[in-house]
């Protein structure tokens, strides 16, 4: 009885406690929105998110120019472009709460990817200097100036301009990173659905510039863009169903996600690999995207230890080594960044609203400065 009754105390206990944390945790995260009431000593133009929700709560601000520490440089911004994950940030999901801040977003930065110019560096690097034009990856990047360590960084090809440099590294790796978990061969049949978004359009050059046969999937008024980026066969979605044809696929690079697993299989080889790179499906959808890449996760992983035919997953990965890859491909004229439209800093709501819809035609791009 005695040592139930303690059981019960504990319990009482424990949970108390768990509350209060969660309850402190909750009102103690926290940005500096609201802290930083001065007006900055040295100040730039920056988008920031200071509360969850869609994105009209993103808005230009005067923030504080960062500075470098040893490891980093400072890059004078020129172009930022938009990624899934920017316009996924903002949203107030119960996932985006755990990550990212339980009451406010503890980080108000926005953006990822970056072109411009190094206007200083930390006393530790040595792969650049001040003037030089460099493209790549950093947080923060929709600001007239953010900081990143070297690695994140490679000399920005001289054939390009900023805003098409600035639309390579997110869309670039994920699509370059993808294909390498297809073990795309040259001769292969490979299928890239969602062909014409931001991944798709570098899914496709880069299918092709590997001797893959490209068949690219996108809507009636796509047409036209796909073929002139190299696509070798057209399906348009609204008229046909791919998984419906007699055509198999060594690999299918799904940007999409919108058929069965069943679906895709009839159209994979018998050893052929799908890999699922938009498995939250395209635009942002709140409540749908988590239970639709949990679902995506779990049967990727049985079917794959069970038959022949793979689904593959992966997290795009920061890797120089790739990005210099990407330099290399847009240099020698084998990948053209599409850009849709670019925007100003301070039509970056705008911008996100545009991407939400799940329809970008290439990349979205924010000019600065
Ligand atoms: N695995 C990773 O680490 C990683 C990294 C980055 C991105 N991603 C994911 O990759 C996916 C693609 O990203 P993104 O930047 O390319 O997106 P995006 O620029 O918004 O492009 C979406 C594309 O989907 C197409 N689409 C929409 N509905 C379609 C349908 N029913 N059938 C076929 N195509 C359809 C659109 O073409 P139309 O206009 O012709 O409809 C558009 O080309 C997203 O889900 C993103 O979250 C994953």
């Amino acid at each position: 009885m005695k040592i139930k009754r303690i059981l019960k105390w504990s319990f009482s206990a424990i949970s108390l406690v768990l509350l209060l944390w969660l309850f402190i945790a909750y009102w103690a995260s926290t940005n500096d929105c609201n802290r930083n009431a001065a007006a900055p000593t040295n100040p730039m133009k920056a988008i920031r998110y200071c509360e969850y929700g869609s994105p009209d709560v993103v808005k230009l601000d005067d923030v504080q120019k960062p500075v470098p520490d040893d490891n980093q440089v400072l890059i004078k911004i020129r172009a930022a472009s938009l990624n899934a994950l920017d316009a996924y940030m903002i949203r107030d999901a119960w996932l985006n709460r755990l990550i990212f801040g339980l009451r406010k977003p503890r980080d108000t930065r926005l953006g990822r990817d970056v072109a411009g110019q190094v206007e200083a560096v930390g006393k530790n690097v040595t792969q650049f200097k001040p003037g030089d034009e460099v493209f790549g990856i950093c947080r923060g990047s929709l600001a007239e100036y953010a900081v990143t360590p070297e690695r994140a960084l490679v000399i920005k090809p001289l054939n390009i301009s900023f805003e098409q440099a600035a639309s390579v590294s997110l869309a670039g790796l994920t699509a370059l990173q993808g294909l390498r978990e297809g073990k795309i061969q040259p001769g292969q049949k490979v299928l890239i659905n969602g062909a014409t978004g931001g991944v798709g359009t570098f899914a496709v050059q880069i299918a092709k510039s590997f001797g893959a046969e490209v068949t690219a999937i996108c809507s009636t008024r796509n047409l036209d863009l796909i073929r002139s980026i190299g696509a070798d066969r057209v399906i348009d979605y609204t008229k046909e169903d791919f998984t419906k044809s007699d055509q198999r696929y060594d690999v299918i690079f799904d940007n999409v996600c919108n058929h069965s697993f069943t679906e895709r299989r009839r159209v994979l080889t018998p050893k052929g690999i799908c890999v699922l790179a938009g498995m939250g499906g395209a635009g942002v959808k709140e409540g749908q995207a988590i239970g639709r890449i949990a679902g995506n996760l779990f049967i990727a992983r049985g079917l794959s230890s069970f038959t022949d035919q793979k689904f593959a997953q992966y997290m795009t990965k920061m890797s120089k080594q790739d990005l210099i890859m990407l330099g290399e491909l847009i240099q020698a004229g084998k990948v053209r960044p599409v850009i849709e439209r670019t925007y100003k800093l301070n039509d970056a709501p705008e911008a996100l609203r545009q991407l939400d819809a799940g329809h970008a035609r290439g990349k979205l791009v924010i000019t600065i400065g």
